[in-house]
């Protein structure tokens, strides 16, 4: 059976195992927490389906694994791993491909010296069996060959599906300058115990990933997508057109403090609030946050999801206000580590 490493977001690659188990029923070999990587092995007729995954952002079909010492001498170990890989294999005649090498580890090489010692080895190995010399091209190449380098792990693996990551999805004309990753919306939804059916809401929703998200994992659910910006409201009504899903979500311009002066009541809240980057000093931002809260506490049913690096102040706050935190992960977001914690009444 063929062997996916599954990439994703790092802090939901329980959730991107998970969804390969449902969607390809997928066998789960490995869940490499903190390191955004899923490994599976699928049946060939399902390898296909991959392109359906909304929690990952990419597909590689594994060729080999080997090891490597942290020392650079060892790097002649990983053009061994390379010629027994068959990656040549996999590359069009005449076409170009790239190295992409990601490396987690104390290691005496770096990232640049595997991503050349795997290009000469690549070269070298077509020149010689294929009788063609392939071109580098780093933009646009036909064929990327990833080299995780994780301590003294290797895997060698070639990008099935082209090199868009799938975390920007098509949908997104309108670019939030703070938007959230669509595999990390999904992963929110996922952990927020939804159901189709449910009326979702995000009170303070951008350009509307999570609106769109949840459009596409729930045929029947009612969806609300609200901002107090009207700018960020007509962008997500953009992304909602171009996702195909615009009939299904109300946008509604309206302030997260004053809730429930907006919408009656809802089942299930999702959102991505402000990290305060922007708002200056934190009292500002965690008195938006308690308001927040404690207006949605008001008027909704099941839980409420959030995204924030104020994870301390808001688990107070919904405390305070009786609720209980029943889950709580870090996640990496941009180059920062932010908390979903999901609270019930
Ligand atoms: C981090 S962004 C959300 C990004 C969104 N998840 C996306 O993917 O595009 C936070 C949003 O909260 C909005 N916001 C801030 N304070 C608000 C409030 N009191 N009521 C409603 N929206 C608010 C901002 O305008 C901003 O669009």
């Amino acid at each position: 059976m063929p062997t996916l490493i599954l990439t994703t977001n790092p802090g939901i690659e329980d959730i991107a195992a998970d969804e390969a188990r449902h969607v390809l029923g997928a066998k789960v070999v490995e869940v490499k927490t903190g390191l955004g990587r899923a490994v599976v092995e699928v049946s060939e007729e399902n390898v296909e389906l991959v392109d359906r995954l909304a929690s990952i952002h990419r597909a590689l079909l594994l060729l080999a694994k080997g090891s490597v010492c942290g020392e650079r001498e060892c790097l002649a170990d990983v053009k061994s791993v390379i010629e027994e890989s068959g990656v040549i294999d996999f590359l069009v005649p005449y076409g170009s491909f790239a190295v992409r090498v990601n490396r987690v580890g104390e290691h005496s090489f770096r990232s640049l010296d595997v991503a050349s010692v795997v290009g000469e080895a690549v070269i070298e190995a077509a020149k010689a069996r294929r009788g063609w010399r392939p071109r580098v091209d780093l933009d646009y190449p036909s064929t990327v060959v990833h080299v995780d380098v994780i301590h003294s792990e290797v895997l060698v693996s070639i990008e099935l599906g082209g090199e868009l990551s799938w975390h920007r999805r098509g949908y997104r004309v309108y670019d939030h300058p703070a938007a959230l990753k669509p595999t990390l919306a999904y992963a929110m939804l996922i952990l927020s115990g939804a159901r189709d059916g449910d009326h979702i809401i995000d009170p303070m929703c951008g350009g509307g990933t999570v609106a769109i998200e949840a459009a596409y994992m729930f045929e029947h659910s009612k969806l609300t997508c609200m901002d107090m910006n009207p700018r960020h409201i007509a962008g997500a009504k953009l992304n909602a057109k171009a996702a195909l899903v615009y009939p299904r979500i109300r946008f509604v311009v309206g302030d997260a403090r004053r809730l429930s002066s907006f919408i009656e009541e809802a089942d299930v809240l999702v959102s991505n609030p402000p990290y305060g980057i922007r708002l200056g000093s934190p009292r500002q931002v965690r008195r938006v946050y308690r308001d927040f809260l404690t207006e949605a506490t008001k008027i909704i049913r099941k839980s409420i999801t959030i995204i924030t690096p104020e994870h301390r102040f808001a688990s107070k706050v919904l405390e305070e206000l009786g609720w209980k935190i029943m889950h709580e992960r870090r996640v990496a977001h941009g180059n920062l580590y932010p908390h979903i914690l999901v609270a019930t009444p």
